[in-house]
């Protein structure tokens, strides 16, 4: 299958780079601004050249919610070393396309994990747009409250714990407590909490952990896999899913591939196996 050649906003950058390149594209920014401005105004057609990428992103196919999640693997399959470290397994354009999504979402969700490994802010800093509201799922109560992903920066903060868990965080954060099985908090349900507090547009960012339990439970509406070209050898798996016996049993989806500089953007189409969820209170 060719690869499109289309989606190459980002200005050329070394991977070398990677850990220090300039936080916004200049030109390229720009033009994700405008990006971002018409993809909330739902009566445009998107402009290429990222209409095909980001307009399944616009409107959900089987509700009204519209629910991606990415994943930034090298090509053996692995989005960490075995002790964690995953910064940065992509390079500059992975990175810059990771923020797109992030502009255009209203929220982005990870797992404590990956709050605990990574400590991440979770804002827009490479190109320009909106930040989302950020929500950690923390059934436990295990991050502490000078987690980044609880800074008070006007940033809609929630956590996501289990019905009965006490948490010290800022009143500031919104906290939804939630039934839980084993500790498991049912993807369905945590969507429609979210729904229900206006946040339709939901990038589910990792880890593996959370990533594979939407997947399994039908959640995503599409899976970005960035796939950088590095071979790690060894570490965490991209995917948790429960086991198969034969190859033919593998989830088979419908693909569309874009490059970026020197990775590979694979966008899953996951809308014919996505279960119904519901309707946002107010949709942004
Ligand atoms: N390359 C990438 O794209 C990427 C992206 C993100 C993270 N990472 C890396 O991934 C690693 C962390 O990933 P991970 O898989 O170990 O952890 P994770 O997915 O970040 O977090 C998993 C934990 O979150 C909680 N959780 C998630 N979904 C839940 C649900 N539906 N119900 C109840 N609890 C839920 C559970 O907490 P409890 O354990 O308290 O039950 C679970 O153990 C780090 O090394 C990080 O650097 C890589």
């Amino acid at each position: 299958m060719p690869l499109k050649n289309s989606y190459t906003p980002a200005a050329k950058t070394s991977r070398s780079a990677g850990e220090n390149h300039s936080p916004i594209d200049g030109d390229a920014s720009n033009l994700w601004a405008e990006f971002a401005q018409s993809f909330r105004n739902l009566v445009q057609p998107l402009p290429p050249p990222w209409g095909e990428l980001f307009e399944p992103l616009q409107t959900g196919a089987v509700d009204d919610l519209v629910v991606i999640a990415q994943i930034g693997q090298s090509l053996d399959g692995r989005i960490a070393t075995a002790s964690g470290h995953s910064k940065y397994i992509n390079g500059p354009a992975g990175l810059a396309h990771l923020h797109r999504l992030r502009s255009l979402v209203d929220a982005v969700v990870i797992g404590v994990g990956t709050a605990l490994a990574d400590d991440p802010l979770l804002t827009v800093r490479r190109v320009a747009g909106p930040h989302p509201a950020r929500v950690v799922l923390d059934p436990n109560g295990r991050l502490p409250a000078s987690a980044k992903v609880f800074t008070g920066d006007g940033v809609r903060r929630l956590l996501v714990t289990a019905e009965g868990t006490r948490c010290a965080l800022s009143p500031e954060v919104e906290v939804l407590a939630l039934p839980t099985a084993d500790r498991h908090i049912a993807p369905p349900a945590i969507l429609a909490a979210l729904a229900a507090r206006g946040l339709r547009r939901v990038l589910i960012e990792g880890g593996a952990d959370t990533v594979s339990r939407f997947l399994t439970a039908g959640c995503l509406d599409r899976l970005h896999v960035m796939v950088a070209p590095i071979i790690l050898g060894s570490g965490r798996a991209s995917f948790i899913l429960p086991p198969i016996e034969r190859a033919n049993q593998a989830l088979r989806m419908p693909i569309r591939a874009h490059q970026l500089d020197d990775e590979v953007l694979f966008d899953c189409d996951l809308s014919a196996q996505r279960v119904p969820i519901g309707h946002a209170k107010t949709s942004t």
